[in-house]
């Protein structure tokens, strides 16, 4: 028969398991237009990844000839499934009868909402990888579709997207400046569960530091971020250079209203202009339907909520919570500057914030009462030195009239001297959140 030569591989952990394999490709042989040329044998093997405890897998990779398109296949193995009594939708990793997943097809590259091919991570799974081998097949010679893809050239970022795009994908970005921890992995975690591609961004954007603030000794460790996108399961880390995100002639910049006047605005004038310029440049380069930034940074928050709306990106802000340290401390890139005897100082703001939580609890409403309670605590601190207290509408952080107070956000700024070089420190928690953002 002519055809295209297509891998596909088998498994099941349910049932008479091999009774299940020989069916499903019996089943395939007698498709017309599908040949079954050769099948390896059956191996056996554990779960990979996360899953509830359930038995062992019966795997194996055949050969097809045909010439179905790639979905039409796609489409089959999901009735193949089906008719083996997989039950849909299932949640991810649970036991299944039958599992068929197309590796391979020819020489084609699909990479749609439904399909990408070759898997992603045939190369990963030694239930795939030992049958190829077996059926003669040099692993180093096939086709591997590198995740996460590091793209340095916003050309090649957009173009991406946009296939990506094409193919029905919903797109999350994840803007970050790396050295990046377990706050910024929470972002792109959530990504990966609400978007079929998740992209993050790695730049340390020179247009948000002030003279005198640390560009230049901003840490950077692109390989360890890489690594950390890897394992969140991002699918395409953005990582330019400068003269590459801004040209020569480079002068536009996004003008921020009264969200980016006080607080961090203040203190760091242009700060919020650079940060919504270089946030707008990665919306229009990569049009993601989602946008992920942390509640950490609450002020910066608000300031892009404003923007997405005022410059109408036809995307959906996500807001995602603050993860701590075990001592409350919230993660920062800087905190690795932070001297030991600052570092245990540093969960001040932290109980600070608890301090003006516990009083809300209590049934505290007024604003200078709840101020006055986080400010005790920061003053019982001489390491740090408050640069803030404010407490500020959630919803936009707009400032409150003295008096009773409802659905407020407090947030502190102090600065710590005792270290390389001085680090500011930001948190900031919802009053009445029960959790801590
Ligand atoms: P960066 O400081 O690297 O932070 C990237 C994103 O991670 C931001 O949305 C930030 O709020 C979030 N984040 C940082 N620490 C977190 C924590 N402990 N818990 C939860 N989220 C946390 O913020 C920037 O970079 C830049 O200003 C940027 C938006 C990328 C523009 O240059």
């Amino acid at each position: 028969m002519a055809g295209r030569i297509v891998l596909i591989g088998l498994g099941s952990n349910v049932g008479d398991r091999a009774e299940h394999l020989r069916v499903a490709l019996q089943r395939l042989g007698s498709v017309p237009g599908i040949a079954v040329v050769r099948a390896s044998a059956v191996v056996e093997s554990e779960l990979v990844g996360d899953g509830p405890a359930q038995g062992k897998f019966l795997n194996a990779v055949a050969e097809l000839r045909t010439n179905w398109p790639a979905v039409a296949l796609l489409a089959l193995c999901g009735e193949l499934e089906t008719m083996a009594g997989r039950v849909r939708p299932a949640p991810r990793n649970h036991p299944r009868p039958l599992d068929l997943d197309l590796l391979f097809d020819g020489d084609l590259h699909i990479d749609s909402r439904e399909l990408v091919l070759p898997h992603p991570r045939w190369h990963e799974r030694e239930f795939v990888c030992g049958p190829l081998r077996e059926l003669g097949y040099d692993l180093a010679a096939l086709p591997k579709v590198e995740r996460p893809a590091v793209i340095e050239s916003p050309v090649a970022m957009a173009a991406q997207c946009s296939r990506w795009l094409a193919g029905g994908c919903v797109v999350g970005l994840v803007p970050t400046m790396g050295s990046l921890h377990r706050g910024h992995a929470s972002l792109m975690e959530l990504a990966r569960q609400e978007c079929d591609r998740v992209v993050a961004t790695i730049f340390v954007n020179p247009l948000q530091f002030g003279p005198g603030e640390d560009f230049a000794a901003y840490p950077r460790d692109l390989t360890g971020d890489v690594r950390l996108c890897k394992q969140a399961g991002v699918d395409a880390v953005f990582a330019p250079t400068v003269a590459q995100m801004y040209d020569p002639e480079f002068c536009s910049q996004v003008a921020v209203g009264p969200a980016a006047a006080t607080m961090e605005g203040a203190l760091r004038p242009g700060h919020f202009a650079g940060v919504a310029t270089v946030v707008a440049r990665l919306f229009a380069l990569a049009r993601p339907q989602r946008a992920y930034f942390g509640e950490k940074d609450a002020q910066q928050l608000a300031v892009i909520r404003r923007m997405q709306k005022d410059l109408g990106f036809p995307l959906q802000v996500v807001g995602c919570p603050i993860v701590r340290e075990t001592d409350g401390l919230a993660m920062s890139s800087r905190n690795v500057y932070l001297s030991a005897e600052d570092r245990a100082a540093s969960t001040v703001l932290s109980r600070a914030l608890a301090s003006a939580q516990f009083a809300w609890q209590q049934g505290e409403r007024d604003r200078d009462r709840l101020l006055a309670r986080a400010r005790v605590v920061m003053a019982a601190e001489p390491r740090a030195q408050v640069d803030y207290i404010e407490l500020r509408r959630d919803v936009d952080l707009a400032e409150l009239p003295a008096g009773p107070v409802a659905d407020v956000r407090m947030l502190i700024a102090a600065r710590f001297a005792g270290g390389v070089r001085p680090v500011r420190l930001l948190d900031n928690a919802r009053l009445g959140a029960g959790s801590w953002s």
